[in-house]
């Protein structure tokens, strides 16, 4: 069986919201926690609304909220990833600041890098973890096959050791901390979310392995499309 396989949903931000609490809900019952990484750009903005909307009940306070990646600008940007969450889901779901690890992307790009990088480590140790174990990781999809910040051609592709790293990337805002590979290989669940039929021919090259689209790296995932 394929390490990856795509569900086409009927009404994509509803049944992608029930998808991601129902895997919330076994990490709760398995953990008593749900580690959830968020991704960013536009795609999942209708799906973290959805989840705020459906999850009015879910254990909030036992979620902990962390970030695929993040564009380096201030918090209330507009181009932030933590200013869309906030926005969609975050304040919505009322979820205690204290769960929420943001990339601070209004400072330096390798010391933001690195202090994430020791909080998720910090945290990884207490669960007796090597590298952060997240229940679900959310990734989204460029027309180029990139998947968080991790863009084709970058050294980051590449990078084996750290599980945040700041990349310079071709889509705007360029200065970017993102996850790396280890981290997100090391999720029990990765799911990809697309709602752009445009996508379907890159997304197909990446699930049979297509080298040329760094979302290929991704070892195993469940791809959630509105189409
Ligand atoms: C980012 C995202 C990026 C995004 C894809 C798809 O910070 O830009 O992490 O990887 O998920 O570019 O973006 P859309 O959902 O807007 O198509």
């Amino acid at each position: 069986m394929s390490p990856h396989h795509s569900l086409h949903l009927a009404d994509f931000s509803r049944d992608a919201a029930k998808h991601i609490l129902d895997l919330g809900r076994t990490a709760l019952a398995e953990r008593g926690l749900f580690r959830l990484a968020l991704a960013g750009g536009n795609t999942p903005r209708v799906v973290y609304e959805a989840m705020a909307r459906i999850g009015a009940e879910f254990p909030w306070a036992k979620t902990q909220i962390t970030f695929s990646d993040e564009r380096c600008v201030p918090p209330d940007d507009v181009d932030s990833n933590y200013r869309m969450a906030k926005e969609s889901l975050l304040v919505p779901a009322n979820i205690p600041e204290g769960n929420i690890f943001r990339m601070r992307g209004e400072i330096d790009p390798a010391t933001a890098a690195e202090e994430y990088e020791a909080r998720l480590a910090a945290f990884a140790s207490r669960c007796g973890e090597a590298r952060y174990v997240h229940d679900v990781l959310l990734l989204g999809l460029g027309p180029d096959g990139h998947t968080a910040s991790l863009f084709p051609g970058s050294p980051a592709l590449d990078e084996s050791v750290r599980n945040v790293i700041p990349v310079i990337g071709p889509k705007p805002p360029p200065q970017r901390i993102t996850f790396t590979f280890p981290i997100i290989n090391a999720a029990r669940n990765v799911i990809f979310l697309a709602s752009d039929e445009s996508k379907l021919p890159v997304i197909e090259a990446a699930q049979a392995g297509d080298a040329r689209y760094p979302s290929s790296r991704v070892t195993s995932a469940t791809w959630l499309l509105a189409f």
